[in-house]
């Protein structure tokens, strides 16, 4: 496959998909988004691959939705387009985890589509926000949502209503990303997590991600009855034997996704 605005390598099992704009800090003009949406579709298929990491420069994940590229548009013209709604339903059809590895700016789309990632590592120079209210808009693709699941209420009306950037130390007290990493080590310190869920049984992975977003849709009598049969479930995998088996004859366990 090739691409102009997204470079995808694979190593170890995993799929790294870099975001590829440098003269406009990554902009998600529709190329992009269309690109990425492939990338994740390809990369979910690829029996090799069992982890994706989204990245970005050191400079920017990405600097928001390309504003050069919508300042043209009418109400019309978007709503035709139903402009962002395909990249969150890739997302939401991709089974495999998928990092994003966040080095710099993540603004406006680029926080969302950070956030529309399974979880965000981020480099101790990553800034987030959304700052869509200051150009007249608000977010399109998730931040209204995402933000607020994920780090309440009060300070994701405080980052939509005043544009305002979080820096990398209080992004990960407010829950908004599970780790940081000081910037030079980020993505070899995200691809080595992936690495490391790439080697572990991927039903049990496709099952432990549908759960934990389970919980984000449904109640919580549903959510643990969900959890609870996927968990059964998984005693029909050879998996689930070698798993326990390793661990008590105190051996690394040899996965074979099945
Ligand atoms: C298009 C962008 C861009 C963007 C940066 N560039 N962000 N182009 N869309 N979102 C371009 C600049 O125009 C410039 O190109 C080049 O990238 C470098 O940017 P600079 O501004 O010169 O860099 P710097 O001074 O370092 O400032 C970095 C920055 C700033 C603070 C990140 O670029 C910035 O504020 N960008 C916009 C951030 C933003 O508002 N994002 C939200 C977008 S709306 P040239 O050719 O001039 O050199 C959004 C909506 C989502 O995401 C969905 C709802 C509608």
């Amino acid at each position: 496959m090739t691409f102009e605005t997204i470079l995808l390598d694979k190593q170890e099992g995993v799929g790294l998909i870099t975001l590829n704009r440098p003269d406009a800090l990554n902009a998600l003009n529709s190329k992009l988004l269309e690109e990425l949406g492939e990338a994740l579709l390809a990369l979910d298929a690829d029996a090799d691959i069992g982890a994706i990491v989204v990245t970005g420069s050191e400079k920017a994940f990405a600097a928001g939705a390309d504003i050069k590229e919508m300042s043209g548009l009418s109400f019309a013209d978007v709503l035709k387009k139903d402009m962002f709604a395909e990249i969150n339903s890739v997302f939401a059809r991709v089974r495999k985890p998928v990092i994003a590895a966040v080095s710099g700016y993540a603004l406006g789309g680029g926080c969302e589509i950070a956030m529309a990632c399974d979880f965000i590592i981020a480099a101790e120079s990553a800034k987030f926000g959304q700052p869509e209210i200051k150009l007249g808009v608000i977010p399109g693709i998730g931040g209204s949502q995402r933000l607020t699941r994920l780090v309440g209420k009060s300070k994701a009306m405080d980052m939509m209503l005043t544009g305002r950037m979080m820096d990398s130390a209080e992004a990960e007290r407010s829950g908004l990303v599970s780790r940081v990493l000081p910037t030079e080590d980020m993505l070899d310190g995200a691809m080595e997590v992936a690495s490391s869920i790439a080697d572990l049984s991927a039903p049990s992975v496709a099952l432990a991600k549908e759960a934990t977003n389970r919980a984000l849709e449904t109640t919580l009598a549903e959510g643990l009855l969900f959890e609870r049969r996927a968990f059964h479930s998984l005693f029909a995998t050879e998996d689930q034997k070698e798993g326990m088996s390793a661990f008590i004859e105190k051996r690394q366990p040899q996965f074979k996704n099945c």
